[in-house]
């Protein structure tokens, strides 16, 4: 954690936890240095289910070539913090008043996950044209992965044994331009897995447009750029990633490429920031009681890992009895809910750590907040804290 962060939460009031911070700089450093890595023929769309908070959208959108959706509501919600920034509409079980609005909204993608969807669509068109990707779950083994959407039996996207159908309805719908496919298979994917898989969706693209003379010109790859919780410091390798590509694209010279990661762009700005209530012994080992919980920060519940966190000491203490602590000893980080589910981290070694002490849990710009059950036990929601330019705090004059 940046120092003037650091201190930015050692100076928040305890009745002001927990918060969420999101550190706008870091972010445009790390979208503009995303960028960079990719050749031309790759779009970046970012993932908006990842985090739609509209000052991280503001932050991203000058530094992508649009936004994937995948409801109506985030269609919405980007249409108006993000006038004019180009839209993909994908996910499953989209309803007829969905199409329509993405008609509406003149998306510049669909991403049909369906024959059903297909036929929907159709009926609705009218006189209206929309350009379309197919979404296709490939049979492509992807070993242990951290969140498999295809490559096995899932609700997403088409088998290729029903592709066919689809084609046919294409073809007699000049209204509906097929621009290609669309493949997103899997979270948690390094950037070697991600090309190996990129390669393989790359020459079953081909020969599928080549045996049904199909006009390939877009290949969305889909998201799922790992992110490794237990080294928060280290980040995908975009630069192997942007190589890759380049290399593989040079056997598709009329391919355009997309990718839409969501979690590996949004993920390292967010910092959700509590203090320690109280420490205390329950069959020998130690729990640490935070502000707060897994009803605000989800992702380690949901993901069952520990969230990696920072201790931010507090030297302060004026209550006239022993301060609870725990001391160099596997301790365990749990929220206020009662529910023995709401554990941040799990036994995890937290150097000296005492009541009153904060706690800056990293990697929760991402599936954080927003997929959290708020409402659970009605504690005050977190305050949001968007850091930007955070003013280094005036040193000692030299
Ligand atoms: C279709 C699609 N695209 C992109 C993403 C973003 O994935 P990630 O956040 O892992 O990059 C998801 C996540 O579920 C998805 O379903």
């Amino acid at each position: 954690m940046r120092q003037q962060l650091l201190q930015y939460v050692a100076e928040l009031d305890a009745e002001d936890l927990p918060a969420y911070l999101y550190d706008l700089q870091d972010l445009r450093e790390h979208a503009a240095a995303v960028r960079a890595t990719l050749p031309e023929r790759v779009q970046l769309f970012y993932a908006a289910k990842a985090n739609s908070d509209p000052r991280l959208l503001d932050v991203l959108r000058d530094h992508v070539d649009g936004f994937e959706v995948a409801s109506g509501g985030e269609l919405h919600h980007i249409r108006t913090t993000c006038p004019g920034t180009p839209v993909a509409f994908g996910g499953p079980g989209k309803t007829p008043n969905e199409l329509e609005q993405a008609l509406q909204a003149g998306v510049d993608r669909l991403h049909i996950e369906s024959e059903q969807e297909l036929r929907l669509l159709t009926a609705l068109l009218g006189e209206r044209t929309v350009d379309v990707l197919l979404r296709v779950n490939l049979p492509i083994d992807l070993g242990p992965v951290a969140l498999a959407m295809g490559g096995r039996p899932s609700p997403f996207g088409l088998d290729p044994g029903h592709l066919d159908r689809c084609l046919a309805l294409i073809a007699d719908d000049p209204r509906i331009r097929l621009r290609g496919v669309h493949v997103h298979l899997a979270s948690g994917l390094d950037a070697a897995a991600h090309l190996d898989l990129a390669d393989q969706v790359l020459t079953w693209a081909r020969d599928w447009a080549n045996r049904n003379g199909v006009e390939l010109t877009e290949v969305n790859l889909g998201g799922g750029m790992g992110v490794d919780y237990t080294r928060p410091d280290r980040r995908f390798d975009w630069a192997a990633y942007g190589t890759g590509l380049r290399r593989l694209l040079e056997g598709h010279p009329d391919l355009t490429l997309r990718i839409e990661p969501g979690r590996s762009v949004t993920v390292y700005c967010g910092w959700y920031v509590t203090e320690v209530l109280d420490i205390k012994r329950s069959h020998g080992h130690p729990f640490a009681v935070l502000r707060g919980g897994t009803h605000h920060l989800r992702t380690p519940a949901a993901k069952q890992h520990d969230q990696p966190f920072t201790v931010i000491p507090d030297g302060t203490w004026d209550r006239p009895w022993e301060r609870p602590r725990a001391e160099d000893e596997p301790v365990t980080l749990v929220g206020q809910l009662c529910t023995p589910k709401d554990v941040l981290a799990s036994g995890v070694q937290a150097g000296r750590l005492h009541a009153g002490d904060r706690i800056a849990f990293a990697l929760a710009g991402a599936y954080a907040w927003n997929i959290s059950h708020h409402e659970f036990l009605m504690h005050p929601t977190p305050q949001f804290h968007h850091l930007d330019h955070v003013p280094v705090p005036a040193g000692p004059r030299p």
